[in-house]
């Protein structure tokens, strides 16, 4: 009886990929506060959403484990944000968001990925490296810093 429970239980917490509201925007707000020191504003958020981009949570049950943004155009893919809450980086979380990203692409015949990313964050150097992305370019002042700003590196992967 236990382990039947305990199948059921697995299969209920399976995280799920939902369609990101604007009613969303106070929890994803409070996230994004925690993980960047240069936040998205709400108002990125809002305009992400009306003006039409694919925007997501990955919830397990109740839980929010994070979000994405993704921007298609034509064939190509801009991924704008993909977001794990701390207590759930290094588990494999981001792996499966950005697996989900790519599929919701490549079923649309997108044929590359792009986005920037601060070649500080090494953390997500290493988590996009992993997962195929090479660099393709800079973007000199794209990002606010501490002291004036910083570079973004633009990456690619070919889907
Ligand atoms: C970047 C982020 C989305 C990755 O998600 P994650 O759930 O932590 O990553 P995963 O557990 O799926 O990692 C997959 C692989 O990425 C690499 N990786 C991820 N974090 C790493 C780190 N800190 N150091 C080295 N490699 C890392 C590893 O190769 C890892 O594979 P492994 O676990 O077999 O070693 C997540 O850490 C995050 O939200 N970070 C803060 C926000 C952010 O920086 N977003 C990106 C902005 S461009």
């Amino acid at each position: 009886m236990s382990a039947v429970m305990g199948r059921l239980d697995s299969d209920l917490l399976q995280p799920e990929f939902v369609t990101m509201q604007v009613d969303d925007l106070d929890a994803v707000m409070a996230i994004e506060r925690r993980i960047y020191e240069f936040p998205w504003t709400r108002g990125n958020f809002e305009d992400s959403l009306s003006s039409g981009y694919d925007a997501w949570l990955m919830r397990e049950g109740a839980r929010m484990l994070g979000y994405a943004v993704m921007m298609l155009v034509l064939d190509e893919a801009h991924l704008l944000n993909i977001s794990i809450i701390p207590e759930q980086q290094h588990s494999g979380r981001g792996s499966a968001m950005l697996k989900y990203l790519l599929d919701f692409a490549t079923e649309r015949e997108v044929v590359r990925m792009l986005l920037e990313v601060r070649p500080s964050n090494a953390s997500a150097l290493a988590f996009y490296k992993h997962h195929g992305f090479v660099q393709v370019g800079e973007r000199p002042d794209y990002y606010p810093a501490r002291q004036g700003r910083e570079t973004a590196w633009v990456l690619e992967r070919t889907l």
